[in-house]
């Protein structure tokens, strides 16, 4: 591996569809300084034990000028940062009001009651296969489920889908750092703005008529500007990463035909495969927005107070150091402590809410849709490299069951 080009072969899309030789190498050294002074750690424990530092800051405005500041724009967008950047004690308030409607103690029932919702919107997607040859997962089925879902959490009509999936594109894209290309920053931040003002009417209806979901539950306890900025973060948060969920382990499966075989006998297995997936094909690949708010030592190397850190999720889930022939796509794989939500305080907040979408998509897909397999492998991938996963994925299919 050339030095200095490392974060350049990462996001080169060259890479895209088989990014995992390239993880190999990296973690020959755990610690990697770039020529501009970012770190790459890429092994597990170590990913592992940054993520839990308090040390490690989600807040880019603690980086140096000059460094891409993800998150919180130059120019001013009438919106607090969401809490993904930020760090306690902001982070842990915002985090802890927001989980009352979302999840247990306060609410325990919320999201179990949304899975009716969900087997519903399921059904519905997969009788539109029917008397079809071939079908792309990604249009046809992973995409509509999780806004479906987050819609609902949020109370957002499902209708105005087609004006937030154009904002919700451009914020997804301006977390990939392309080197030397800042169009993306300056879209996101019109998109954010739009999303904002869009999210800002919808709150103040919800505050005179409240309704369904957690933007009206949430209303009287946070100011406005809080509560959009929250809205905007979940939305994006919400659904780009389930889609490739979803569409990563449909590919993961349809390219290991004896585990497929397996679950079609053996429907419990949906558990340990659907986390094996987290683990093997991670949809959040790296996160590239941290910085070291001291010196800190790791592995033999200090990162300097102020560099930006990038932690290597798929790189260290591939660990052998952690897990045994980690190359292996392996469902029976014991004690599968993957990095594919993170770790630490800002461990994925929706992953109770992923974990209920995978559940009611991937078993009833693969028990009444007869494949007949992959037409394009690899697949076309989108441009990203962190939120990285097929754009489409077209399969042919022999059949559909009731
Ligand atoms: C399989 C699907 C998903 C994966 C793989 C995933 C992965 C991740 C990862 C790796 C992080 C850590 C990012 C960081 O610290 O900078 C994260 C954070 C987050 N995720 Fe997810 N996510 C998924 C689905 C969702 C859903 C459905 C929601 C919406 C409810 C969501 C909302 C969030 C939020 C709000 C954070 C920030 C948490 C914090 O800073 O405390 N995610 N997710």
């Amino acid at each position: 591996m050339t030095p200095g080009t490392i974060t350049a072969q990462i996001t080169d899309y060259a890479n895209r569809a088989d990014p995992y030789p390239l993880y190999a190498e990296l973690r020959e050294q755990p610690v990697r300084r770039e020529d501009d002074g970012t770190y790459l750690v890429s092994t597990y424990y170590e990913v592992r034990n940054l993520a839990n530092d308090p040390r490690l800051s989600n807040d880019t405005r603690n980086r140096p000028p000059g460094y891409a500041r993800v998150g919180h724009p130059a120019e001013e967008t009438g919106l607090p940062p969401s809490f993904i950047f930020t760090d306690p004690p902001v982070h842990d308030r915002l985090r802890d009001t927001i989980n009352r409607p979302f999840g247990p103690p306060h609410s325990p029932r919320f999201l179990d009651g949304l899975r009716a919702d969900l087997a519903t919107v399921v059904t519905e997607l997969l009788d539109a296969f029917e008397g079809k040859d071939q079908v792309d997962i990604v249009e046809d089925f992973s995409y509509p489920l999780p806004v479906t879902a987050i819609c609902k959490v949020l109370g957002v009509p499902r209708e105005d889908e087609p004006r937030f999936h154009i904002w919700a594109d451009a914020l997804a894209s301006s977390l990939d750092p392309r080197p030397g290309g800042d169009d993306g920053q300056e879209k996101a931040q019109r998109a954010r703005q739009d999303m904002g003002a869009y999210l800002s009417d919808l709150i103040e209806t919800k505050r005179r008529h409240p309704g369904p979901g957690i933007l009206s539950a949430l209303a009287p306890d946070m100011t406005p500007a809080d509560l959009e900025a929250t809205a905007v973060l979940l939305l994006v948060a919400g659904h780009e990463t389930t889609v490739n969920a979803i569409t990563n382990t449909t590919l993961t499966l349809l390219r290991h035909p004896d585990v497929l075989e397996r679950f079609q006998k053996d429907p419990d297995l949906a558990v340990p495969l659907i986390e094996e997936v987290l683990r093997f094909e991670p949809p959040v690949q790296f996160v590239p927005w941290t910085t070291a708010l001291a010196d800190i030592d790791v592995a033999g190397t200090t990162i300097p107070k102020g560099s930006p850190v990038w932690l290597m999720l798929a790189a260290a889930n591939r660990d052998p150091k952690r897990f045994e022939d980690p190359d292996r796509f392996d469902p029976d794989r014991k004690d599968n402590e993957h990095l594919g939500f993170y770790t630490g305080i800002h461990y994925c907040f929706g992953a109770p809410l992923a974990r209920i979408e995978l559940h009611a998509a991937v078993p009833e897909l693969f028990r009444r849709v007869k494949f007949s397999g992959l037409l394009e492998d690899p697949p076309p991938y989108r441009t990203n490299a962190v939120l990285r996963g097929p754009r489409h994925l077209p399969v042919a299919i022999e059949g559909l069951t009731a």
